[in-house]
């Protein structure tokens, strides 16, 4: 621990902290501008400076580390001074007419340090230079009047997301902020996660769907969780007259505020219309109904019959209402096709070798951050889980290999230090190949043995080059923290012989040890992996099936899906939007959507992780918990709420933390 004085104030705080840090954790204030929280320090603004007893100058407090014995002042008359005309200059440097701008008025952290600073005016003459205003991306604006050449923005497209899409071009006072080589930002490189957005302290980047829509102090922002897909990143939803207004990333919870477009941007796309009513088919027709005559008609066509059902859920409902679907429709009703809408294509596969193999075999996404060597087989991450392949772009500028194998196209392919492309369908090949080619070259970390044909054989099969193949063995063998990630690709395509060969391969190349578990499947949206827990992991099989209930909640389903429902005598949609869905069904109970409900999510890793519920739902909608309740009650099933000891009932392929 290091001591230090500031303001008069002794305090302690651990080594490496800085000055700023410090002060911010013993309640000092130090005014600032470029340093953000959740990025590298900068030092470019200098408003954070401070006097250093000893030291000639004032110093940028936010780069400075703190050490044992320093004497520092935040508050004499000279560092106000400077302040002010620190502010003075870049309120001069660039068009700030304050009244014009959408963040004036208290989410601006300029006008706000120039009020902290009592200035009431511009002592300055302004710089009347138009710089470029960028409007071409459909996520945001980027006008560089309103500019400070804080780099935050350019830092969070780094180090975030991993991007690398933002920079600077020209000097001095004419710098800006340019997209790739001075690309319009709607045709570069940039992947709209909407990071820069959210840590630009001026007007400088507009995000397009909330601009003018309220100040964040007119606002409530709830703490939430993403249900995009099955990282779980923590959100905050801010909410004006019960709508949703903005979507930003939580720097507290997992992720760290990190988010993809989908999930910053999509729930903001909804276009679908909101059902509100219950519906019932009567003569042919689609009706409107009441809830008791829907609940009535529901409970006549569920009544107890074995298999008389195959239920259906979405993973995007909350753990609490998927465990309650399972234990109404599988353990109080009898039914054994209840599923998730998955119907466990991306987690199947792995939870049954858990479950045989009885351990935790992955680890948890952290893993990626440290990774020096990453093969990604079965996914494409900058598709399905775009925020993990972020934790991967970060460290490639630090040496971090990538090795990407898909027979098809890959988002990632274009990053990767080796592409493999081997024959669609011969995952076990291209492990076995693997296998082969680290016994062979001597770099098996565990004691193994190959024939002298394997390698030959397996190349046979997968059609890959030798060379490729040895060369994927050595980045593997040879990294300090290997990783394999994969996907549905293996988990949906995949079988048994696959998934041993994986492991196998993960054993030799360390990537399994157990202290590390460098073993990771991204699987598929929100609660995937509680789908599997709950063993909601089965094909959704209506044949001989006399009612089909599938509770969609806010979800989408596949035309597949529809098509199979094509026979079933009677259908019913528990659901928040119409759709080609609820056009079919018997009987449609509307539903909350995800922001309107409170509830646990258990993301890829085995967190279990809290949502609260950010909007009031319309009048007529029932949650999906309580509807699920109100139907047990109906049909005097007695449902098992302990939906904790229900996720861990199974062994979980990733240790599960509650
Ligand atoms: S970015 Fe801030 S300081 Fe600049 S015009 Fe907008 S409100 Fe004023
Ligand atoms: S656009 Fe915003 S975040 Fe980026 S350098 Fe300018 S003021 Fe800073
Ligand atoms: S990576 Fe997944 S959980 Fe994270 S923001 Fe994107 S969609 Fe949401
Ligand atoms: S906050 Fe320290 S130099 Fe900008």
């Amino acid at each position: 621990m290091i001591n230090l004085t500031i303001n008069g104030k002794q305090i302690e705080v651990e080594e490496g902290t800085t000055v700023l840090n410090a002060a911010r954790q013993n309640d000092i204030k130090i005014p600032t501008l470029c340093d953000h929280p959740n990025l590298t320090p900068y030092g470019g603004c200098r408003l954070c400076v401070v006097e250093v007893k000893g030291m000639r100058v004032p110093i940028a407090s936010c780069t400075l580390p703190a050490s044992n014995g320093m004497v520092i002042e935040t508050e004499t008359d000279s560092l106000k001074k400077s302040r002010s005309t620190i502010l003075s200059l870049l309120f001069s440097e660039r068009n700030h007419f304050c009244p014009f701008c959408q963040v004036s008025g208290g989410d601006c952290e300029l006008q706000n340090s120039a009020y902290d600073e009592h200035m009431t005016h511009w002592p300055m003459q302004p710089q009347w230079t138009n710089f470029p205003v960028d409007t071409s991306h459909t996520r945001f604006i980027l006008d560089n009047n309103r500019c400070i050449l804080c780099r935050r923005c350019i830092r969070a497209c780094a180090e975030m997301s991993g991007n690398f899409t933002l920079g600077v071009e020209e000097r001095g006072s004419a710098t800006i902020v340019v997209a790739d080589s001075n690309v319009p930002l709607g045709e570069s490189t940039c992947v709209s996660c909407g990071s820069c957005v959210q840590v630009c302290p001026t007007g400088a980047l507009i995000d397009r769907s909330s601009a003018y829509l309220g100040h964040d102090k007119q606002m409530t922002v709830t703490r939430s969780v993403c249900r995009g897909c099955s990282l779980g990143c923590g959100i905050m939803v801010h909410t004006r007259d019960n709508r949703i207004v903005k979507i930003t990333g939580d720097y507290e919870n997992r992720n760290a505020g990190t988010l993809c477009e989908t999930g910053r941007y999509k729930t903001l796309d909804e276009k679908r219309v909101r059902l509100t009513t219950p519906m019932k088919r009567v003569a042919g027709q689609l009706t409107a109904t009441t809830w008791e005559d829907a609940l009535t008609t529901l409970a006549q066509n569920l009544t107890p019959n074995k298999n008389k059902v195959a239920a259906l859920a979405s993973t995007r409902l909350t753990v609490e209402s998927m465990a309650a679907f399972k234990s109404l429709f599988a353990d109080g009703l009898g039914n054994d096709v209840v599923t998730s809408i998955e119907e466990g294509r991306p987690t199947a596969l792995q939870a049954k070798y858990a479950e045989a193999n009885g351990e935790a075999i992955e680890g948890k996404l952290d893993t990626l951050r440290t990774s020096d060597c990453v093969l990604l087989i079965g996914a494409d991450l900058s598709e399905t889980h775009e925020v993990a392949s972020f934790y991967i772009k970060r460290n490639m500028p630090k040496g971090t290999r990538l090795i990407v194998v898909d027979p098809s196209e890959n988002g990632m392919d274009d990053l990767a230090n080796l592409n493999l492309k081997p024959k669609a369908g011969t995952d076990e090949a291209v492990f076995a190949a693997l296998e082969a080619a680290i016994i062979k070259e001597g770099l098996a970390r565990t004691e193994a043995k190959s024939s002298k044909t394997a390698l030959k054989n397996a190349l046979k099969i997968c059609e890959l080059a030798e060379e490729d193949v040895i060369d994927v063995a050595h980045m593997l063998a040879e990294a300090v923290a290997p990783v394999i990630v994969y996907g549905k690709g293996i988990s949906a395509f995949g079988n048994d012989a696959v998934m041993d060969a994986m492991v196998r391969v993960a054993k030799l190349t360390g990537a399994s040890d157990s202290e590390r578990r460098g073993l990771l499947s991204v699987k598929g949206e929100a609660n995937s992996l509680a789908a599997a827990q709950l063993k909601m992991d089965v094909p959704f099989d209506v044949k001989n099936r006399k009612v089909a209930y599938l509770a969609v909640g806010d979800d989408y389903i596949s035309k597949r899906l529809l098509k199979s429902l094509e026979d079933v005598p009677y259908l019913v949609v528990q659901a928040s939007y119409e759709s080609e869905l609820t056009d079919r069904a018997d009987l449609v109970l509307p539903v909350n959507i995800w922001a309107e409900e409170a509830g646990h999510a258990l993301n890829t890793e085995g967190r279990v992780q809290f949502a609260e519920a950010a909007l009031t739902a319309p009048e007529g909608v029932r949650s999906n918990l309580g509807l699920l309740n109100e139907v047990a009650k109906l049909l005097n099933v007695k449902l098992n709420d302990d939906w904790r000891s229900a996720l861990t009932a199974r062994t979980s392929v990733v240790e599960i933390e509650m």
